[in-house]
């Protein structure tokens, strides 16, 4: 099973960069960078992954991300995640990344994508992996923050496809942030947004119908409204899941009390994600895995979370058909 997941041609849809970053890398950056850690080795820094919700993980993220300052070190970080997709036949990708973590530390945002798009550029000519960019705002940041960040990235609207919201949700509500989704949906792009992570249902009503996401990310408290759970499978609203992830942040106590697979039996359009392998334990195959471990995932499951991923890709049906 462990190999027939493994060399499952997979997609994934919900990744932030920032959170692929791996403690030997997060080394490295910061010797290259002069940059003190609060660490002194990379044990040191597995160690302190113990999380209790999702801000005691963030605080971690935001301090890690404080390496990442040249075009290189961001072209590095994205190389890595790539050759991780590559041994785990992850054959498409829509990684997220969070430019307020950096411009906010005086990093230009040009320096961001321009690292970025470099290695999915060369991911796509040299290991056959296609991609699309997202750009997330962080919510806990005001929402004039994210319209000014929108403007930053104007220059390079070429290389993302979609706009996201990610950091921390509770107190956060997707209605914060209506005014520049509406502007970046003006602008030609494609909108997601994290709810139901945390927070609760009405967060997802509101990414729904506030923010008209394409999308939602995690989504997994939709399963306490039964009008949301009608709504998602009528609509065929994909929810990118992340399941080591929802264990790590103790959205469930442990990967057997998980209601992905009663997600997806209800028939929802359920897709399997990392969200931070970093931080979280593993990548793509070692989510699939988890969930057969934990909840006995069939090889049809699998198959069908896997066709999910591709059918709520970014990409034109011509692009689509050529992926699977
Ligand atoms: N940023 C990175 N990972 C995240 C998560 N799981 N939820 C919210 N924001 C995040
Ligand atoms: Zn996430």
């Amino acid at each position: 099973m462990e190999h027939f997941l493994n060399s499952l041609p997979k997609a994934e849809l919900h990744m932030h960069l920032e959170g692929s970053l791996e403690p030997e890398l997060m080394f490295e950056l910061a010797r290259r960078n002069n940059i003190e850690l609060p660490y002194d080795t990379v044990d040191q820094i597995r160690a302190a992954y113990n999380f209790g919700n999702l801000q005691d993980f963030l605080d971690l993220y935001y301090q890690g991300a404080a390496v990442l300052q040249t075009e290189q070190d961001f072209y590095d970080l994205t190389w890595a995640y790539l050759k991780q997709c590559e041994t785990q036949n992850v054959i498409h990708t829509e990684p997220f990344f969070d430019p307020q973590t950096h411009t906010a530390r005086g990093i230009d945002i040009g320096t961001v994508i321009r690292g970025i798009d470099q290695a999915l550029q060369h991911g796509r000519e040299q290991l056959g992996i296609s991609s699309r960019l997202i750009l997330c705002f962080l919510r806990h940041l005001s929402e004039d923050d994210a319209a000014l960040t929108l403007e930053q990235a104007l220059p390079y609207r070429q290389h993302f496809v979609a706009v996201g919201l990610d950091s921390s949700e509770a107190g956060h509500p997707p209605a914060k942030f209506q005014r520049v989704f509406d502007k970046a949906r003006s602008l030609g792009l494609l909108t997601v947004a994290h709810a139901g992570e945390e927070g609760p249902p009405e967060y997802i009503w509101q990414a729904l119908d506030l923010l008209q996401v394409a999308r939602i990310d995690h989504g997994v408290r939709a399963s306490e409204d039964p009008a949301l759970i009608e709504r998602l499978v009528r609509e065929q609203t994909p929810l990118t899941v992340c399941p080591l992830s929802n264990v790590r942040l103790r959205v469930f106590d442990k990967m057997s009390d998980h209601n992905v697979l009663e997600l997806l039996q209800q028939g929802l359009r359920i897709t399997i994600n990392s969200d931070d392998p970093a931080y979280f334990g593993g990548y793509m195959g070692e989510n699939f895995l988890a969930l057969h471990q934990g909840l006995s995932l069939t090889r049809a499951q699998a198959i069908q979370l896997s066709r999910n991923a591709f059918d709520s890709a970014f990409v034109s049906d011509d692009e689509k058909a050529a992926l699977q």
